[in-house]
């Protein structure tokens, strides 16, 4: 039996490699660091039937185009919004993510996020290498306490919650919101429902989780800034475009909310120029929420088994839609 022909946008660490190059026919951009160029990719992908995709590629209608064959695209991301899906449907096209194994990872970033905003990490490392470390004194690089503070969590998903059981550690007293109050959530952590604009006031730590959508683009701004505590910490480990980053600089220079910690940002990579990098309250890191070996092992053969799986006739693990069968092509 034929081989189905997959492509793979990145290499993939060895388990992945070893997954798809038992059933598959592998061809691939062959880096592991350098992004696929645009016109390579629609090259590459024109007989593949499967495709396995990172966050930074964008499959859409133009693709779709370019690729008659194509019948599953595999996204290494739990978030896919680099990914038309109503286009795929429309195909026939299955779209797999990769959630679950990258909740406890991400969530641990999110709160090193918080720690670091809170406690000046950065800022102290800065001055140290700066050699400005003179005396001790009473008010130096004082920050904000965690511990028995206000966690507020945007997003009660899998990461969500995953950071505000973390906050039982710190004695905090817990708080989300969510499209929908979730029982269970609030029964195994404490955790109390409030209105957004209310979280937004009564939180001390305000943490940002929810998936990119149309309803969630542009969800922070100058508004929800205002609604914060003078004293409040932002953190952003959902994706870049849920905050208005704009709003966010003036909010920050304007010192409400007092800082942030962000992993994602509008336009990313960024450039050491980005007004986020010149305020001394805002500590900033290249999208690493999931960046452990295991995590990112797991996540590439996660992404690997649901490929092979739809491409031999088996239900995929992690379906993000459920297309109707492609029309058939003879
Ligand atoms: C995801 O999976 O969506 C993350 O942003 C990458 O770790």
């Amino acid at each position: 039996m034929s081989r189905p022909v997959v492509y793979l946008t990145r290499r993939l660490p060895a388990a992945a490699m070893a997954i798809l190059e038992a059933a598959c026919t592998v061809t691939l951009w062959d880096e592991t660091e350098r992004p696929v160029p645009r016109e390579v990719l629609l090259r590459g992908v024109a007989g593949a039937e499967g495709l396995l995709s990172l966050l930074t590629d964008r499959v859409d209608a133009e693709l779709l185009a370019a690729a008659p064959r194509l019948r599953v695209v595999a996204n290494m991301a739990v978030g896919y919004d680099n990914i038309d899906v109503p286009a795929c449907s429309a195909r026939g096209i299955l779209v797999t993510n990769t959630p679950g194994v990258l909740t406890e990872t991400t969530a641990d970033l999110a709160w090193a996020l918080l720690l670091a905003a809170a406690r000046r990490i950065v800022e102290g490392q800065k001055l140290i290498e700066a050699g400005g470390w003179g005396p001790w004194h009473p008010l130096q690089l004082v920050g904000v306490d965690v511990h028995g503070a206000t966690l507020g969590v945007v997003g009660a998903g899998r990461i969500g919650a995953a950071v505000l059981r973390r906050g039982r550690g710190f004695a905090m007293r817990l708080c989300y919101h969510n499209r929908h109050p979730t029982p269970a959530l609030e029964a195994e952590t404490g955790a109390r429902y409030l209105p957004f604009d209310e979280l937004l006031q009564t939180s001390d730590f305000v943490v940002v989780t929810v998936p990119l959508s149309a309803e969630t683009r542009g969800m922070f701004g100058a508004r929800e800034f205002a609604l914060m505590r003078e004293t409040a910490v932002f953190v952003n480990v959902a994706r870049g475009p849920v905050v208005r980053e704009a709003d966010l600089v003036a909010a920050l220079h304007a010192g409400r909310p007092r800082a942030a910690g962000l992993d994602v940002f509008e336009h990313e990579p960024i450039g050491p120029a980005h007004p986020l990098l010149a305020l001394a309250n805002c500590v900033c890191v290249p999208h690493i929420g999931s960046a452990t070996v295991a995590t990112r092992t797991r996540m590439a053969t996660l992404a690997a088994e649901n490929l092979v799986a739809t491409l031999s006739g088996q239900p995929p693990l992690n379906p993000v839609n459920a297309p109707p069968p492609a029309p058939s092509q003879g």
